[in-house]
């Protein structure tokens, strides 16, 4: 094999802040230049891989691409979350309990109740003419669908919410309160175990995912309590800032892009399907960036990749890669096919919410632009952005347009 010689890349930062977009653009730069990066930081090491065949290819190999540490953030994790840090064949049997409950049908079933939140938001923003995204909406309406698909009830909404806020929002320079955040992290594992005893003592069974958990088993014998508590704990944590980032970006796109604005305001006035517009926001503005520690020596786009070496997979600009899509660099939002994107990931690992985040997206684009097609970000704000193991926003606020003023 003909290796590359090797460079360092001392510039890069696996977490920062910058204005909305920086996040992605950076990487999009470096892919301008290679495909694969070792990136030396003051205080840890990792590669970068930013082509799409490779990207989809390396998720793809669970054996040489191990999930035992998904973030080079938490090099040697205390504990393994489930099933996100197992590898096969641990992961499989739960992946398999887990993907029944997240069927696209069982996911429609959700949609009255998700619709008719959806629309309580939307009628309060209206009333106001103007919002914060993030804290009148993209937060509270994923996790108000969490809390229904759990079987918990909605009063908790304003306690997840804050935990949520503690756990995944950095401060302003991109980094973590840790203390805070073990903190919220301890509260949702202690309510969650809480909870898990109390409905274990009532011993009654309610129709939701939450109660059927407790029924599960693991080679042949009831999963312990402790892992049930910690994939509540993984669900709780990949169920929420993933859509509630991907609804932060895709509406400051939309009010920051007028044609597309009204693209999508037309299509949802004609009751036509937005599926594509979905999937193509999801793909553009990829949030996760995914982990991995390599497990032997392998080579990769010419670097040799040494057993124990940790390796970050920005999604984001693997979907951006002009080699798989044409325009693969700007938002169309009238493809005539949707681009196989990996916002969800790929391989053993792909995204188990992917239909409830495809639901949950479809329900509000559609609710939000029948009631308000129009809207824009303030003159003279400045959105601002983070980015580390999740893309996100601090806060969006948003102007909603009269038909009047138009
Ligand atoms: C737009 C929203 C979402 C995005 C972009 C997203 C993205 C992802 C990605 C990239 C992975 C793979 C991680 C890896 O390979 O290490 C993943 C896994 C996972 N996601 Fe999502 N996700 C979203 C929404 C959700 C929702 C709504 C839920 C459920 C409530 C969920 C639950 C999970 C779980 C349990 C896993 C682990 C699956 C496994 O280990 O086999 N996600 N997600």
């Amino acid at each position: 094999m003909t290796l590359a010689p090797e460079t360092t890349n001392t510039e890069h930062r696996l977490v920062g802040t910058g204005h909305v977009g920086e996040g992605a653009d950076r990487y999009d730069r470096l892919r301008a230049t290679g495909s694969v990066f070792k990136v030396a930081e003051p205080d840890r090491e990792y590669w970068v891989v930013l082509d799409h065949d490779l990207v989809r290819q390396c998720l793809q190999d669970a054996t040489t691409f191990s999930s035992s540490v998904i973030s080079p953030l938490n090099p040697e994790p205390p504990f393994a979350m489930i099933p996100i840090q197992l590898d096969p064949p641990e992961h499989t049997q739960w992946k398999m309990l887990l993907a029944r409950y997240f069927s696209p049908r069982q996911m429609e079933a959700l949609r009255p109740g998700l619709e008719a939140r959806c629309r309580e938001l939307i009628a309060d923003i209206k009333a106001r003419g103007e919002c914060d995204l993030l804290h009148d909406f993209a937060l509270k309406f994923p996790t108000a669908a969490f809390l229904e698909l759990m079987g918990l009830p909605l009063d908790q909404l304003p306690t997840f919410l804050e935990w949520e806020k503690q756990i995944t929002t950095p401060d302003d320079k991109g980094g973590f309160d840790e203390e805070r955040q073990v903190g919220a992290m301890f509260a949702v594992v202690g309510y969650f175990a809480e909870e898990i005893s109390r409905r274990r003592n009532a011993g009654t069974h309610t129709d939701d995912l939450l109660s059927d958990m407790l029924t599960w088993e693991i080679d042949g014998v009831p999963a312990p309590d402790d892992a049930l508590i910690n994939c509540c704990v993984l669900l709780f944590l990949a169920g929420l800032d993933t859509v509630t980032s991907t609804l932060a970006f895709s509406w400051h796109h939309l009010a920051t892009h007028a044609a597309d604005r009204a693209h999508v305001a037309a299509t949802v006035a004609r009751g036509e399907a937005t599926d594509g517009i979905v999937e193509e926001l999801l793909r553009y503005y990829a949030v996760p960036e995914v982990g991995r520690k390599v497990t032997r020596d392998v080579e990769l786009d010419g670097h040799l990749l040494r057993a124990g070496d940790l390796v970050v997979f920005p999604l984001v600009t693997a979907n951006r890669d002009g080699s798989f899509l044409a325009d693969a660099d700007r938002v169309v939002l009238d493809r005539a096919q949707a681009a196989p994107h990996l916002t969800f990931g790929a391989g053993p690992h792909r995204c188990v919410g992917s239909h409830l985040a495809r639901i949950e997206l479809n329900i509000a684009l559609v609710e939000w632009h029948r009631e308000l097609p129009d809207y824009v970000v303030p003159e003279g704000v400045e959105v601002s952005s983070y980015w580390g193991n999740i893309h996100g926003m601090y806060d969006l606020p948003l102007q909603v347009v009269d038909g009047a003023d138009r």
